[in-house]
């Protein structure tokens, strides 16, 4: 039987509400860090990471109107009050929304790898996306990402200029990536698509940088 999607207003933030860059502060009713989660799928990683940092703030944003229903009715169900998820186009959202130095950690994981090279121009972590994430970004905030995909690593290595220890790109230092708070042993990120690949046995890349 097909489950019953709840709309809690509470946590869904719409797009037509929204008027210039957002107010943190009003959206989520307080101050504290706040983390953004690009392609929340299900919405998993904000379960469970907001569940155990509750003195943070987490804005989850996702394109497919029906993951983004099914992470609304979960959030809305499990009662987290520092969660807001937005049915948007990410890319836009981050140039038009978000305020500069203003985010504690980005998350991004296992992003659609688009893998026909005439559709590598729709990844999301390219150099015009990594201008806005950096600007986005608080001095000391991070940038997490985990894929699967070998070729679209390769690329979001050199769009952020990571080398086998080091980061080139002046503004980003490597750090060592934490598994996030959902991860069970031998996970990084413990989401449905992680899961999914794991079983498969694919392999797991992750990378973290830090603002400096
Ligand atoms: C492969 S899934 C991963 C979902 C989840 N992060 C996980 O690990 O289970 C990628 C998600 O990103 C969403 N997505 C892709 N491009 C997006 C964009 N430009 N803005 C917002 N969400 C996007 C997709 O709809 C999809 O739900």
């Amino acid at each position: 039987m097909a489950r019953i999607l709840k709309e809690y207003p509470s946590v869904a933030l719409k797009p037509e509400n929204l008027d210039g860059k957002i107010d943190f502060f009003r959206i989520f009713g307080r101050a504290g860090p706040v983390h953004i989660e690009i392609g929340t799928g299900k919405g998993t990683f904000l379960l469970n990471q907001a569940g155990a940092q509750p003195g943070d703030n987490f804005l989850g944003i996702e394109w497919a109107r029906k993951y983004y229903r099914y992470a609304v009715d979960r959030i809305g169900r499990w009662g987290l009050t520092n969660v807001r998820i937005i049915r948007t186009d990410a890319a836009t959202f981050l140039a038009d929304f978000i305020p500069d130095n203003s985010v504690e950690c980005f998350h991004i994981y296992f992003p659609d790898p688009w893998p026909k090279k005439r559709h590598h121009k729709r990844r999301f972590i390219c150099p015009a996306n990594l201008e806005h994430l950096l600007r986005c970004l608080k001095t000391g905030g991070q940038l997490k990402i985990a894929t699967d995909h070998t070729d679209y690593f390769e690329q979001i290595k050199q769009v952020l200029k990571v080398g086998a220890a080091q980061c080139a790109c002046p503004r980003l230092e490597q750090i060592d990536f934490l598994p996030t708070a959902g991860a069970e042993a031998s996970e990084w990120v413990g989401t449905n698509f992680e899961r999914k690949y794991l079983k498969d046995q694919r392999p797991i890349y992750t990378l973290a940088v830090k603002k400096t």
